[in-house]
């Protein structure tokens, strides 16, 4: 029996382990065992447990309990702590997800201990060294030994970094093999649609549909810039007063450390409604009944287009190039004019067609039929 160690550690890592573990229990029978090690990096109920809970992911085996701290603090660790788990249960196999200090943290353990790594999102770009998610996702893409590309884009930014796409070889650390899975999150998008806690949710909030709009503002670089944050939020109080519908804001905790009790007063009046960190469940349903979004969030932007809802983008830049290239999605970074001028765009653009971009659902299995195939 292969045994494969899974590491989370921050909120969307929960979540797209949901998919694979799904994947395991149904295809992995006597001859694959996957053992969840959870690094702490997210501790809040609302940012990890209540995952765990909804999306039926069972407990890990090992919880680190790092909790915040700097990036050198927070990923040093994350790496003592895999190092004894990772010596203790002995894995076949680490498999990581995306480009949080939990994944690179991972990646380094493992290929150290000569332990092949899994990573589930590679090759994904922002071309942008300045954010840490850009340094841990190229960093671990290149001490992996089984390479999932969630998009074709992913692909070719591996194959320019010298990543060959031929298969007819055992994969090694040295000589990596790159698939096309797909990607995991659709498959979640389309497990946990229309569940009725979540029309629960939006009634519990008074929510008409079509009738309001859905920001995320989570990225260091928004929050921990004045200039930056109040871009964006000068930007979302003129839409909802342009349009005279409330935008629903679920607040990540680094937002909230940025806001002052009367800026959060204010802002409720402008029409801005923060509310806690919502479950998945929550999520998917306030995405599939908005009538826009905002977001700097890499997952949230291809869950708007999975419930076929147009998104301004608050970032310089996306890795999710096909959203902008169909012209879903627009880039705006967080320039009040661009959100808004992004925004009026894209609600007078009418979509006919939403093709399948990220594969066709099954992504978690296709990984783990590979795993026991090459590994
Ligand atoms: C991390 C990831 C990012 C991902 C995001 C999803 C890195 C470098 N970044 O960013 O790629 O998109 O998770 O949310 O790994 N905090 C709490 N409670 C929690 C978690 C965080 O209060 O449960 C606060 C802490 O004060 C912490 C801050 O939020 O300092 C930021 O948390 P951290 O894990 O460092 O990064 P994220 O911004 O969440």
């Amino acid at each position: 029996m292969k045994k494969i160690i899974t590491v989370v550690g921050a909120r969307p890592q929960i979540i797209k382990a949901a998919a694979f573990s799904r994947a395991v229990k149904k295809l992995g029978e006597g001859v694959l065992q996957e053992v969840l090690v959870h690094s702490g990096q997210h501790y809040d109920e609302g940012m990890s447990q209540v995952f765990f809970d909804e999306m039926g992911i069972p407990t890990p085996a090992h919880n680190l309990a790092v909790g915040s701290g700097s990036h050198a603090a927070q990923t040093a660790r994350i790496l003592e702590g895999l190092e004894r788990v990772f010596s203790e249960e002995k894995p076949t196999a680490v498999l990581v997800y995306g480009d949080t200090n939990t994944t690179l943290a991972a990646a380094l353990v493992a290929s150290k201990m000569f332990i092949p790594v899994v990573h589930v999102e590679a090759g994904l770009r922002s071309f942008n060294k300045r954010m840490p998610e850009e340094i841990n996702r190229i960093a671990t893409d290149h001490v992996s030994t089984l390479l999932f590309a969630p998009t074709q884009t992913a692909i070719d930014n591996l194959n320019r970094e010298g990543f060959s796409s031929d298969v007819n070889h055992t994969p090694t650390i040295d000589q990596p093999l790159v698939l096309r899975s797909g990607d995991v999150m659709y498959d979640n998008a389309i497990h946990f649609a229309n569940r009725p806690e979540g029309d629960v949710y939006l009634k519990s909030l008074s929510l008409e549909k079509e009738r309001y709009a859905v920001a995320t503002i989570h990225r260091d670089n928004n929050t921990d810039f004045p200039d930056r944050l109040n871009g964006i939020l000068d930007a979302l109080q003129h839409w909802s007063s342009e349009h005279g519908m409330p935008v629903v804001l679920p607040t990540h905790p680094r937002l909230l450390k940025f806001l002052s009790e009367s800026q959060q007063d204010n802002l409720h009046k402008a029409g801005i409604r923060l509310v806690p960190p919502a479950s998945y469940v929550q999520m998917i349903a306030l995405l599939a009944s908005s009538r826009l979004v905002f977001t700097d969030s890499g997952g949230l932007q291809k869950e708007a287009y999975f419930v076929q809802r147009p998104c301004v983008i608050l970032r310089p830049e996306t890795e999710w190039v096909e959203l902008t290239a169909g012209g879903h999605a627009i880039v705006a970074d967080a320039d009040t004019s661009r959100i808004l001028q992004a925004a009026r765009q894209l609600m007078n653009r009418s979509f006919e067609a939403w093709p399948q971009l990220y594969g066709d659902g099954h992504a978690a299995n296709q990984i783990c039929q590979s795993i026991i195939q090459y590994l």
